[in-house]
């Protein structure tokens, strides 16, 4: 039975100020939230704030991105073991947001993965169709792709180290979300990929969606057999609509 995981992805928000209220939000929820695993991605400079503020307690944070190298001459790069060093146990890997303004390839993104497992990181990893992809009806191709540049990397052992995250890139930030259908089917087709390399990888593995979930579509997402959580942006912003999504997510058997 794998265990449902709720990640906010706070992309490039947030401050001092309203980081405190939102953690401070969010840690007075968590003896509410016992089925659940949360953790919150931060940009590097709140790192510290969310290791002080969460440290002790059953919210787990991380980042966003980081380097394949673990030191050198990479000016405005922060590596695995300085993620480490903030207590991260996450880390978002090829977010659509990176790969389409071409930071990132599929080997680059592959090779991150491999560089965060590498430390004991925990990769998130982002995978998804654009628009015009979705409807050529090629969501599949496109997700085994991605998938495939990681596993021919790490292996599927190595992947189950981490967690893969399905994102549409027409869902995201559009409150569009993928019908729970949709999502399903997907899901089920990277499951059914993964059981013919290794059937208890498969099973273990989390899978998230992630694409405009907010508090009136969680609770449907969150029923599909296959969708173990979520990978949540603007609904993360603020704690009046995160938390709901977390507690809907803490409601699935
Ligand atoms: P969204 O973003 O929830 O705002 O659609 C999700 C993500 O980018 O991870």
């Amino acid at each position: 039975m794998r265990r449902k995981l709720v990640i906010a992805n706070r992309k490039m928000y947030g401050s001092i100020p309203d980081n405190q209220a939102f953690l401070k939000g969010l840690l007075h929820e968590t003896c509410a939230l016992k089925n659940l695993d949360c953790a919150v991605c931060v940009p590097y400079p709140y790192l510290y704030q969310a290791q002080t503020m969460l440290a002790g307690s059953s919210i787990a944070w991380g980042a966003q991105n980081m380097s394949c190298h673990e030191y050198g001459p990479y000016t405005g790069s922060v590596s695995p073991s300085m993620l480490l060093e903030f207590g991260c146990e996450y880390v978002i890997i090829g977010h659509s947001e990176r790969r389409r303004r071409g930071y990132e390839s599929d080997n680059s993104a592959a090779e991150r993965f491999e560089a965060a497992i590498k430390v004991g990181l925990k990769p998130v990893f982002c995978v998804g169709e654009t628009l015009e992809e979705h409807k050529a009806g090629y969501a599949h191709q496109v997700t085994i792709r991605e998938l495939s540049a990681v596993i021919d990397h790490v292996g599927v052992m190595g992947l189950a180290q981490g967690v893969l995250a399905y994102e549409p890139i027409w869902a995201i930030g559009t409150g569009k979300s993928a019908s729970p259908e949709h999502a399903q089917t997907v899901l089920a087709f990277l499951r059914g990929h993964i059981a013919s390399l290794d059937e208890s990888v498969a099973e273990n593995i989390r899978i998230l969606y992630g694409g405009s979930v907010r508090t009136a579509n969680a609770k449907e997402l969150f029923a599909m057999p296959d969708i173990d959580g979520g990978l949540i942006g603007s609904a993360s912003l603020n704690t009046s609509d995160f938390i709901p999504i977390c507690r809907a997510a803490n409601a699935i058997d």
